[in-house]
């Protein structure tokens, strides 16, 4: 259910989003609840294509939306993104950093490399954004908003990559609440579960299938990317204006689980 048929349409009106990875998955699920509340929403990401399918699509709701490709392991593409934004539609007052890298992988088979594209675009790509954006949050007295994960917590298999990667990014959203905290910046971190019909859910095993009720949650299904945009909203909505240093899991309960289910669907998907 989009968040405007439980909240004013236009919440976001004269506010500004930037997402980056927001061309697909749970980042375009996020943008698209932004941008169902009134808010202008820019985004980044290495493929055009899918921007300009992510841009009509934001734009059929009503928003006013800009694209522009950038890695953000680079920092001048990122910072020219942000920018540009700023300059289309207005000063980013919510940062989402959610561009991500994934494949599962036993540690002792994983690549120096490989270990180091994942930390480039998880934790270095966030920084960067968050780095980029801050003149502007600044100025708005903005929020920043991680996209964290629940292996950064909990240990999982083949993911010492990820884990590391995650682990870090909300060792950082804590570090921002603290120093930006002063300046009316807040800084917080959404943990996303099993995400039904998402690139993510389908590079971890998963069935694709979002009405899979044989998903092993306390719930027992998939989330759905607008229920992680739902808590988005939530965070940067006045409901949340003294929620700092925060991580929200948005999971239905998976971790509570431990990791052994993932283990299982992981080595399902490897025929190990
Ligand atoms: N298994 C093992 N190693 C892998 C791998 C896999 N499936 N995919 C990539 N790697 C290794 C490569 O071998 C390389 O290391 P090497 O030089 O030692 O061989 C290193 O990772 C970098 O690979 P490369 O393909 O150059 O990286 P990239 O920057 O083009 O892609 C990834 C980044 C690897 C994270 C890629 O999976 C990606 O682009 N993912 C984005 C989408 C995504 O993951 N979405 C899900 C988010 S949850």
């Amino acid at each position: 259910m989009l968040v405007r048929q439980l909240l004013p349409k236009d919440l976001f009106q004269g506010k500004t989003v930037f997402v980056t990875g927001g061309g697909s998955g749970i980042n375009l699920g996020v943008a698209r609840n932004f941008a169902a509340l009134g808010a202008a929403v820019g985004l980044c990401g290495r493929t055009q294509e899918k921007l300009d399918r992510a841009v009509a699509e934001l734009q059929a709701l009503g928003a006013r939306a800009f694209a522009q490709v950038a890695d953000v392991r680079d920092y001048a593409a990122v910072e020219s993104a942000i920018r540009a934004t700023a300059d289309t539609l207005g000063p980013i007052d919510v940062l989402v950093c959610g561009a991500a890298g994934n494949f599962p992988i036993p540690a002792e088979q994983l690549s120096s490399n490989g270990f180091k594209a994942v930390i480039d675009i998880d934790l270095l790509g966030s920084f960067n954004a968050t780095r980029a954006a801050f003149d502007q949050l600044k100025q708005t007295r903005g929020l920043v908003i991680f996209m964290s994960a629940g292996m950064a917590y909990v240990p999982h298999p083949y993911q010492v990559h990820v884990g590391a990667a995650k682990a870090g990014i909300d060792m950082m959203m804590r570090n921002l609440a603290l120093e930006w905290g002063p300046l009316g910046i807040r800084s917080n971190s959404i943990v996303p579960g099993p995400i039904g019909n998402t690139e993510g859910m389908r590079r971890l095993g998963g069935t694709d299938d979002p009405d899979d009720h044989s998903v092993a949650t306390p719930l027992g299904r998939y989330g759905t990317v607008d229920e992680i945009g739902q808590a988005a909203v939530f965070l940067a909505s006045p409901l949340a204006s003294y929620v700092t240093g925060c991580v929200l899991v948005v999971d239905g309960g998976s971790n509570l689980m431990g990791s052994e289910p993932f283990r299982h669907a992981i080595e399902r998907m490897r025929g190990d």
